[in-house]
């Protein structure tokens, strides 16, 4: 699958900082067919040296503070975004950002579970409901295309942690009770919004990014970040209709829920 983005005008990354986030954000400003607007988000852009760097090395990177777990600060991104985009819209919602506290059964506690549904469930909910006026705006304006991120879509990274039928022998060594169950909820969000959204014409897919040697997956995992986010741009690049409300990694391939 080649990557063909450059019908995608505008797209925006939240968790931007570093880690998957960020490199969407560099692999993105290097491709020739890429959107003309790269909206990169951080709850810390100060703190965030290598966003900042690409952003002077890179036209049309806008960088917009948002802490996805602080409803103001979603709003404000929301009015800041609508400025940036006017009125084409944006075409792509990237919920990247999220959060993994160790979680078995010994040490899994109220606390560590709430705070984990807030950054995976709860907030990519309420960024897309936030964005929803832009990401309809764009699907409005592109109505005589089908379903795509050359249209309108919500992209939900999630994970093959939160496939319930792979928590299962092999597929359960990697023990965390409130990280699998946010991505099982998050994979249910994704799937609602796909049936409330489906009629405007916005994509929605929950999207497996590969285990990836990032701050979260951790040194062991066989993935770098370069080899994920371009094959998850080649999917996401690629995903109509068909993949509308489905659950896939970073191969294009189907998982199960
Ligand atoms: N790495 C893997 O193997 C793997 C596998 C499957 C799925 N995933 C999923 O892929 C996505 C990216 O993971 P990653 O590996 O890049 O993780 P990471 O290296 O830990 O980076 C997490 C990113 O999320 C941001 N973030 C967390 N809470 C936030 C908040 N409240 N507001 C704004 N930003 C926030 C962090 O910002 P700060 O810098 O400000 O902390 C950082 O940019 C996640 O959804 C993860 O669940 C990863």
């Amino acid at each position: 699958m080649i990557g063909n983005l450059s019908n995608c005008n505008s797209i925006l990354i939240t968790g931007a900082s570093r880690g998957l986030g960020l490199q969407m954000v560099k692999d993105l400003v290097k491709r020739t067919e890429r959107p003309k607007k790269i909206i990169a988000t951080a709850r810390n852009p100060a703190a965030a040296n290598e966003l900042q760097e690409i952003t002077r090395s890179f036209p049309g990177v806008h960088v917009v503070t948002l802490d996805v777990v602080s409803e103001p600060s979603i709003q404000s991104a929301s009015k800041e975004v609508a400025a940036i985009v006017g009125p084409d819209g944006l075409n792509c919602l990237i919920n990247n950002a999220a959060i993994n506290i160790s979680t078995d059964l010994n040490t899994v506690t109220g606390e560590a579970m709430m705070k984990t549904y807030g950054s995976n469930v709860v907030a990519p909910l309420l960024v897309t409901k936030a964005f929803l006026p832009q990401l309809r705006t764009a699907a409005t304006a592109q109505n005589n295309v089908g379903m795509g991120v050359n249209r309108a879509a919500v992209i939900n990274v999630s994970s093959v942690l939160g496939s319930i039928q792979l928590n299962w022998g092999d597929g359960a060594q990697f023990k965390s009770y409130a990280y699998r169950a946010s991505k099982s909820a998050l994979n249910m969000v994704t799937r609602c919004l796909a049936t409330d959204l489906e009629a405007e014409g916005i994509l929605c897919l929950a999207l497996h990014p590969g285990w990836v040697r990032t701050d979260m997956g951790g040194p062991m995992a066989p993935l770098s970040a370069e080899e994920s986010i371009s094959a998850v741009l080649s999917v996401i690049s690629s995903v109509t209709e068909k993949d509308h409300g489905g659950f896939l990694d970073y191969t294009g391939n189907t998982l199960p829920w």
